[in-house]
């Protein structure tokens, strides 16, 4: 069994920019669940199947390959073998991954994929549902937070400096949307594990929450 740190929590919440960190600092790999799903909708997405149309959803789970495969370091996303990465962040995408990520087949088709990786690898995993259902029994898990406001000015600084055109109460509504939806989905709902550490990085710089979480680990 390798060593396992799960990190659930919020969109927007930074967790794979400190995940990253915390991989790198402890020579662990680091997984991002949610481009797995993110992987699934742009399947969806390019048969021109929506959301709400559940039964094709599952079916199409039928012949979807999502795996994961390390270039570099980094996390490449593979959907029947074409290497989808440059998609897994736009807009649409994210959308999409919210709305199918709450259908349990969906959620099925990816949990072994998620429990293989961290069966023999130390990794540092996050997404919703690690620490209190992929892997219950990891050797740590964090719960990081951060309130709306934050994660609204996170996402609306990134977009920004991209030069993409935003407004700041559209991104907030559209975070609490997804909290909304992410907590309240009957399979696998976004909750900390009663055994997670919380962690509120509002106030916080991101080198703080890195030295926090780091010093957590082995
Ligand atoms: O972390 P992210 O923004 O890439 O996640 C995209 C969506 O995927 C998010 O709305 C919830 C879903 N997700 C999930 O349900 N379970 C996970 N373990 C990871 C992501």
């Amino acid at each position: 069994m390798g060593y396992n740190v799960a990190i659930d929590g919020p969109a927007g919440a930074g967790k794979s920019t400190i995940a990253k960190l915390v991989a790198e600092k402890k020579g662990f790999i680091y997984v991002d669940t949610g481009a797995m799903y993110r992987g699934l909708a742009i399947h969806f997405l390019d048969r021109g199947i929506k959301a709400e149309e559940t039964e094709k959803v599952i079916e199409a789970c039928g012949d979807a390959d999502v795996s994961i495969r390390y270039e570099d370091g980094t996390q490449q996303v593979y959907l029947n073998g074409t290497n989808i990465t440059g998609r897994l962040r736009d807009e649409a995408v994210g959308r999409m991954t919210s709305k199918c990520s709450v259908i349990p087949e969906v959620r099925e088709k990816l949990l072994d994929l998620q429990r293989d990786l961290a069966k023999t690898q130390d990794v540092i995993m996050d997404g919703r549902d690690i620490g209190t259902c992929v892997l219950p029994d990891a050797d740590v898990k964090i719960y990081l937070t951060a309130s709306v406001e934050t994660r609204a000015k996170r996402r609306y600084d990134e977009l920004t400096a991209k030069g993409e055109s935003c407004d700041f109460d559209e991104i907030a509504r559209d975070i609490k949307e997804r909290d909304e939806r992410d907590m309240n989905r009957e399979t696998a709902p976004l909750k900390k594990a009663e055994d997670a550490v919380l962690v509120d990085s509002s106030d916080m710089t991101i080198e703080e929450v890195v030295h926090t979480i780091a010093g957590l680990c082995r």
